[in-house]
This record gives structure tokens, C-alpha cells and sequence, in this order.
């Protein structure tokens, strides 16, 4: 699928098959014959391999060899390659020649940390993402969204595109006539709020509303339990619906309270979302009849036991029965779906959007499904807006089922960080009992923290996957203190050199193969980004981390920095750690993990 809004950034890759492309072309090679440029499959084989003569040549129904063979003398990549063959049934193997390596790294910081420009013209990319509901304390599903999708909107921001975070929070729905209801009940119960002056009021209720889930859960008790309450929920919501000015204030005041425990947990988490991300459910309510009369203009309502309904023929249940995408039930009231389609309606017609992101877990697949498809027949969603459900699956416990409290209950995220940074806390008194406490504090928020949202980023999004404190927390393997300790290392080694590595420049020359090493994995970085921009994927960025980490500890056993033989080597070698410490440090910005100087 060719994917418009990502822009071809100037990775070696990318110049790689911009020229052996064009030599493609120049052998003879149709218009548009993509080179198929890939990192080496093997050692042995070089860095890259170019796989696009092969079917080209079927396709011209030439000689796969002699055509490879052709498109490489075209190319002529000496300035790149040191070392080019053709291997196997036309495989154009290619090794980057030192001199080309050193090069780039002198260009590092223009090629491959800074971000791209944003294309004038570029449309931007909707990213919805996080989105709780109001009426609960934030849980868990919505922890793996908000950090994946805070990790995907920057690094969509750094390789050159215009993102629009979207926080698509449920505000709206018939739980808002329950809870208004036990508000206005508890706030005229004199044992729980005696009579007291409105800012008091206020005071109490945030109070009430410290702890959402048991407010909900109480409320809950009660419209189960008295079928009076039920009634005047039922209600307050059709009240509020009609826009009643009392109901609409307390909703308001709900709403903000709970939205504020999610920017709680946005600000330890280091997410860059706020109030002007916000474009909640209730935004839509006016947009809703309208999306009904489109739907209708475009032929595809149906009644169905007096709901308002789309049926597509490519939806069908058990049974081959068709199924319903319900737009408007019986009652006049909207459901999930028809909001959805508003928002894509707006996204498209208003923000001008090139590209939608939905950061949702999979148990939602088929309504994004439903909903994308109904989106294209009315036309909400031109042909060239991408609509992409970025899926992703459950935090299980280390019992392997869904993450809970050993009661069963739904767990805190607070309590989560909590003990994240407890943990973390522990580890680090351990390694650095000189440290002062303040220090270690910090570090194992930090790392805490850290630790929480690289062990769900660094798993590919659409797998289960198993919350385990310890291995986490590990300074060993894929983990973010092993990348937090990697990038203190390389700060430690400057701070022994005296010298300051933002401002730090030497001439570098490759020698070791542990330098080389190195240097590839550091200048495939922008590969690494692209890819992930595209498909939504950084668990490929946390594995290119950790791929450059270890390359940096194998180099730095290896390599003597300050005791190097002469002094070209050595600046060569701090140069190299320069590169490293930024590649790093951009890396995990993107990912949305801290970094501390030492630990
Ligand atoms: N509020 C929904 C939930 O908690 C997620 C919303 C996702 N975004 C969307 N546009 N439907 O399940």
C-alpha cells in the first residue's frame, strides 16, 4: 500500500535506492522500477541489498544478473560503496565504504537528529489517541494508548509532519444521569454536605470526586438498588440532552474534576497532551442530526426495529446475517458509532486531515472497521484520507490474565506509578548509596516511570502483553534503566574527558569493526523512524535503541577512548560517543522516555 504522507527523508537507505533506481531506469528498466533497497539479511552479505533487478527483469524477461549488473555500473556508487556484487539470481549486495560512513557521522546532527521540516503544504495527521471516558477513573487500556500514541505523534512530528493530537474523551452518555443525579443528592444530604456556602460545595465534591471509580461505583449501588434514583437519572439525562442550564453545570464541574485526574496522570507520565487536545464526545452533539441527514441524502438508512441503521454487505454476522451499524436508536438517542463518524466527518471537512491514526485496543477492531467503511459510502472520508485503526491488546497480569487488582479490582494508575517509582526507588539506593536522597529521588522517577512506558512500547502494539515488575525494571536486556544506564555511561565518559558534548566536534575516522558497528546502527536511525511513522510501529524504534546501546557498550569495551594511542583517535572515538549520547537522547525523547546525566 503506498502511503502518500510519508515523506522520503535522506537516509542512506533512501539515497541508496533513489540512485540504483534510476540506474534501473537507465539499464533499460521500465518508468517507476523500485530498486527495493533492504538492510543485509546476513553478515556477509554487506549492509544493504538492493532486490528490485529480479523482478524487473522477469518482468522484461531479461537476464536477472546481467540487468543487476547493468543497473550497478549505471549507479556508479563509488562515492557510497566500497564493495558491490551480484549475488545469487540477481541480489545486488552493497557495502558502504568507510569514508562514506565518516561522512555522514560528520553530518549527523543536519541528517539524522534533526527533525524534518514540515512540508508547507503537507496535510496534517489526526492522531486520537488516550481518549478515557469521564464517568471512570482512567485504567489501564487507556495507559497503553495514551503512551503509544503520545510515542507515535512525536516521531510522526519529527520526520516532517503536521500532527493533530486528538482526545477524543467520552463526556456524553446515559452514566452522566446517574452520576448527576448522586451528585445532586449528595450535595443536598446535610450528613454528607452540610449546608454550606457554594464554594464549600465545591470543595466537597472534589472531595466526593477524589477517588472517580468508587463515586461511580456508589452511584452504581444506587440506581440499582432504588428505582426512584433510576428514574430521576433517566431523567436528568434527557434533561441534560435538552440542554437544561442546572444539569449542564454540574456536568460541567464533573467533567472537569475528572478531567483533571487524567492530566494528573498525563503530567507524571511526561504526555504532551492538555485542554487544547481535548475534542470530547459532547463536541459533536450538534453535528449529530446532520450526520444523519447525510446518511440519509446518501441512501443508506435503513429501519430496523425502529433504530436507524447502515447495512453494508461486506458486514456479516453469525449466520451470514447482515449486520447493523446503528446510527440512532429507537428512543432519538445517538450511539459511540455516530460520533465517530462525526469526528471523521470533521477531521476530513474542517482540520483538512491527510492521514487518521486511532489508537484503540483491538476489542474495537470491527467498530473502527464498521465505522471506516460507512465513513467512505457517505462520504465523510475521501478516497485519499488514510483511516487507520492502530490496534493494540491487553496488559496482562503475570498470571496471564488482564491486568487487576488481587481483589480483582480495576487498578489505579496513580498506584501503578506509585509503585513503579517505590520500585525504581529501591534499585537505585542499591547501586548509588551515595547519592543524596533528593538525587535518588529523582532518578528513580525517572527510571520508574520510564520502565512503565518502554515495557509497552518496546512489544509490538498489537500482542498481549505481560506486566512484570522485575524484568522491567532489569539493567539488563531491552529495558528502558538498560538505555537510561547506557546514555549515563556515555555522559560519564564526557564528563571524565572534560569536555562538553553539545558542543564537542572532531574529525572521525573508523577503524575497530566495533566502531563501524556502531556507526551503521547510529545512521540507521532515520530508516528506523520512517518505518515507524508508517506503520504506526515503535517498538522497532525501542529495538534500534537497544540495537545502538549495546553496539555503544561493545565499542567502549573494546575501543579505549581516553587512553587511546594518539590523540586523532582518541577525539575520533569521543566524536563517536558524541553521535551516540545524541542518537540516544533523541531516541528516547521520541519515545517519550526521560534520561538523567548519571546514575
Ligand atoms: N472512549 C473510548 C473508550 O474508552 C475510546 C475512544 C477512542 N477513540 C475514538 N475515536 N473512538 O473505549
Amino acid at each position: 500500500m503506498a502511503i502518500p504522507s510519508v515523506r522520503k527523508g535522506s537516509s542512506l537507505k533512501d539515497r541508496l535506492e533513489a540512485r540504483l533506481a534510476a540506474a534501473l531506469v537507465a539499464a533499460g528498466a521500465p518508468e517507476g522500477t523500485p530498486a527495493i533497497v533492504q538492510p543485509a539479511t546476513r553478515a556477509g552479505f554487506g549492509d544493504y541489498q538492493a532486490n528490485g533487478a529480479m523482478g524487473a527483469a522477469k518482468r522484461m524477461q531479461r537476464n536477472p544478473r546481467e540487468l543487476a549488473q547493468a543497473a550497478l555500473a549505471a549507479a556508479a556508487l563509488d562515492d557510497m560503496v566500497s564493495h558491490a556484487e551480484i549475488a545469487g539470481p540477481g541480489f545486488i549486495n552493497l557495502t558502504l565504504s568507510d569514508a562514506c560512513l565518516a561522512a555522514e557521522l560528520e553530518a549527523f546532527a543536519a541528517n539524522v537528529i534533526a527533525p524534518q521540516p514540515v512540508t508547507e503544504a503537507a496535510a496534517p495527521v489526526v492522531v486520537d489517541y488516550s481518549s478515557p471516558n469521564l464517568a471512570k477513573e482512567m485504567h489501564v487500556g487507556h495507559l497503553r494508548s495514551t503512551i503509544i500514541g503520545d510515542a507515535m505523534a512525536r516521531v510522526l512530528e519529527h520526520t516532517g509532519h503536521a500532527v493533530l493530537r486528538q482526545n477524543h474523551v467520552g463526556d456524553w452518555g446515559t452514566q452522566f444521569g446517574m452520576l448527576l443525579t448522586f451528585m445532586a443528592e449528595l450535595a443536598s444530604d446535610p450528613d454528607k454536605v452540610p449546608d454550606k456556602q457554594p464554594d464549600e460545595h465545591k470543595v466537597a465534591l472534589e472531595h466526593e470526586l477524589a477517588d472517580i471509580e468508587t463515586f461511580y461505583r456508589n452511584a452504581k449501588e444506587r440506581f440499582d438498588a432504588d428505582a426512584a434514583f433510576a428514574q430521576r437519572a433517566r431523567d436528568t439525562v434527557v434533561r441534560l440532552q435538552a440542554g437544561d442550564a442546572d444539569c449542564l453545570a454540574r456536568w460541567q464541574q464533573f467533567i472537569d474534576i475528572s478531567m483533571r485526574h487524567c492530566e494528573a496522570v498525563y503530567s507524571r507520565l511526561g504526555v504532551g497532551l492538555d485542554r487544547s487536545h481535548v475534542h470530547a464526545e459532547s463536541a459533536y452533539n450538534d453535528d449529530l442530526p446532520a450526520v444523519v441527514d447525510d446518511l440519509e441524502a446518501a441512501g443508506l438508512l435503513v429501519e430496523s426495529e425502529g433504530a436507524r441503521c447502515v447495512f453494508l454487505d461486506e458486514f456479516k454476522g453469525k449466520d451470514d446475517q447482515p449486520l447493523p451499524l446503528i446510527i440512532q436508536k429507537r428512543d432519538g438517542g445517538y450511539l459511540y458509532a455516530t460520533t465517530d463518524l462525526a469526528a471523521i466527518r470533521y477531521r476530513c471537512g474542517q482540520l483538512g486531515a491527510e492521514r487518521i491514526l486511532y489508537f484503540v485496543d483491538n476489542r474495537q477492531t470491527l467498530h473502527f472497521r464498521q465505522v471506516f467503511a460507512v465513513a467512505r459510502a457517505a462520504g465523510f472520508a475521501p478516497a485519499h484520507v488514510e483511516l487507520e485503526h492502530m490496534p493494540f491488546g491487553t496488559m496482562l497480569g503475570e498470571d496471564g490474565r488482564p491486568f487487576r487488582t488481587r481483589a480483582g479490582g480495576v487498578i489505579r494508575l496513580t498506584d501503578l506509578l506509585d509503585e513503579a517509582e517505590e520500585r525504581a526507588f529501591a534499585l537505585v539506593s542499591e547501586k548509588n548509596p551515595e547519592l543524596d536522597e533528593t538525587e535518588r529521588r529523582e532518578i528513580a522517577r525517572v527510571v520508574g516511570i520510564g520502565a512503565v512506558k518502554y515495557a509497552d512500547l518496546s512489544k509490538h502494539r498489537n500482542s498481549d502483553y505481560v506486566f512484570a515488575w522485575d524484568s522491567m525494571l532489569s539493567f539488563d536486556g531491552n529495558t528502558a534503566p538498560y538505555l537510561q544506564y547506557a546514555y549515563s555511561r556515555v555522559q560519564s565518559l564526557f564528563r571524565r574527558a572534560e569536555v562538553d558534548p553539545a558542543a564537542f566536534d572532531a574529525p572521525i575516522s573508523l577503524q575497530a569493526e566495533a566502531e563501524r558497528t556502531l556507526a551503521l546502527q547510529l545512521l540507521r536511525l532515520p530508516e528506523t523512524l520512517a518505518t515507524v511513522a508508517r506503520d504506526g510501529v515503535p517498538h522497532l524504534l525501542c529495538s534500534h535503541l537497544f540495537d545502538i546501546a549495546v553496539a555503544f557498550m561493545a565499542f567502549y569495551e573494546q575501543c579505549p577512548v581516553l587512553s587511546a594511542a594518539d590523540t586523532a583517535t582518541r577525539e575520533s572515538r569521543l566524536a563517536l560517543a558524541q553521535r551516540t549520547s545524541a542518537a540516544l537522547h533523541t531516541g528516547l525523547g521520541l519515545l517519550g522516555i526521560g534520561i538523567v546525566e548519571r546514575m
